[in-house]
């Protein structure tokens, strides 16, 4: 018997819309390859070109890779500097193909931290890519959740101050409209790689009711069949939203 190809198990009535990414590992792997910390930063944008071609060929419709944390701004200032160049360096080389494939770019996170040379080359993939349609590539660049929740808090207590809301104004949806990713509908799916069974400060009141799947493959070996197993994996649960599995068989 012919094994059937993990990308035709996948229920295509059933695509996550949007799938988080938690790229880990890349030290660690280039490591083991006996190579400094940078091959593997290096290495790991073939996976970040591979995750987002199948996510388009599937028609998932967003998906937001957490490239560069604030926490990541203590490493070393040489692995800082040649991450932050790789990234702008690689999003500037890659607009051409977002055009061709349709693929709108986004960022959240602190974007003013980052070199304004780095924030132009940015701005730039933005604005070129604004009106494609078939897939989002968010980047998290300097971004923390607490970071973006507090800049939410501060945003509502100024509406306030000024007049534009009442107290009584606030809630779930007008928190959401002042965080970054006002845009982005919350994703279905979260996927860590490295076996690290953590957050940190990633999407925190988005992914509140998100599947969470972890791998033990490290981000530079991440290939297209690793994000379809674990959309498979995503479709074999019951997400229930707090009601019973009885309520949701009943639909
Ligand atoms: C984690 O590995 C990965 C990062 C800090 C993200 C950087 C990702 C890339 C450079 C891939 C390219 C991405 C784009 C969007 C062009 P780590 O350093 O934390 O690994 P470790 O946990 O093994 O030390």
């Amino acid at each position: 018997m012919v094994k059937m190809e993990l990308k035709e198990r996948i229920d295509r009535a059933n695509i996550p819309n949007h799938v988080a990414i938690i790229m880990d590992g890349n030290g660690r792997w280039a490591k083991k390859q006996g190579k400094l910390r940078m091959f593997g930063h290096e290495k790991g944008v073939i996976p970040v070109r591979l995750t987002t071609e199948a996510a388009a060929e599937i028609g998932v419709k967003f998906i937001t890779l957490y490239a560069f944390s604030q926490e990541n701004w203590n490493r070393p200032k040489y692995e800082v500097d040649a991450l932050m160049s790789l990234l702008v360096k690689t999003i500037d080389k890659e607009v051409k193909s977002f055009q061709k494939n349709d693929i709108r770019f986004q960022v959240i996170g602190d974007i003013e931290s980052l070199p304004s040379k780095a924030q132009r080359q940015l701005q730039n993939a933005i604005d070129k890519t604004a009106n494609n349609k078939r897939l989002t590539l968010v980047l998290a660049l300097s971004y923390g959740s607490r970071w973006e929740m507090v800049e939410a808090c501060k945003n509502i207590a100024t509406q306030v101050a000024d007049g534009s809301i009442k107290i009584e104004d606030i809630n779930e949806q007008l928190f959401e409209k002042n965080l970054n990713t006002s845009e982005i509908p919350d994703p279905e799916l979260l996927i860590r790689t490295s076996g690290e069974l953590r957050i940190s400060n990633f999407l925190l009141w988005q992914i509140a009711y998100s599947e969470l799947y972890f791998t033990d493959k490290l981000w530079p070996e991440f290939c297209k069949d690793d994000l379809y197993e674990a959309i498979i994996d995503y479709q074999n649960r019951e997400r229930r939203f707090g009601k019973t599995s009885e309520q949701i068989q009943e639909r």
